[in-house]
């Protein structure tokens, strides 16, 4: 089983489905992985809080490439709403094998720029709280 998956991957990295750039996107991020480099730039276009349209640019390995392909066919139609909740979980079975945690990184590349842009610019939830807390401590600092 794990072999269609892999072939699947594969077909998906020579053959990415939506590569390229949106013109006037509603929403995009540029994410990368610090461990390797590798990047993606994600373009959205929202009609009534939904994903009408998503693209991806970017240099990667076959994952993180394939993930992107996947994902970008997946998210089509999905709101906002939906995708702010997605997990890594909803990544994986669209690969649908086992990675280890270097691989999964290269997996979780395009998820995270989903997230960050679906969240607004300031990225995951928690690290947004973060960037708050910084902010008001900062003001106190200040003050
Ligand atoms: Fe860089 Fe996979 S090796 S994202």
């Amino acid at each position: 089983m794990d072999d269609l998956y892999r072939m699947e991957i594969l077909e998906h990295y020579r053959h990415p489905r939506n590569y390229g750039r949106l013109k006037d996107p509603d929403i995009t991020y540029h994410d990368s992985n610090p461990s390797c480099g590798d990047e993606i730039t994600l373009d959205l276009k929202i009609e009534n809080g939904r994903v009408v349209d998503a693209r991806f640019v970017g240099h990667g390995c076959a994952i993180s490439r394939a993930s992107a392909s996947m994902m970008t066919e997946e998210i089509k139609g999905r709101t906002l709403e939906e995708l702010r909740h997605w997990t890594k979980e909803d990544i994986l079975d669209l690969l649908g094998i086992e990675l280890g945690p270097v691989r999964l990184k290269c997996a979780l590349l395009p998820l995270k720029a989903l997230k960050a842009g679906v969240w607004g610019l300031a990225g995951w939830p928690d690290e947004e709280e973060e960037e708050q807390v910084k902010a008001e401590e900062k003001v106190s600092e200040g003050q």
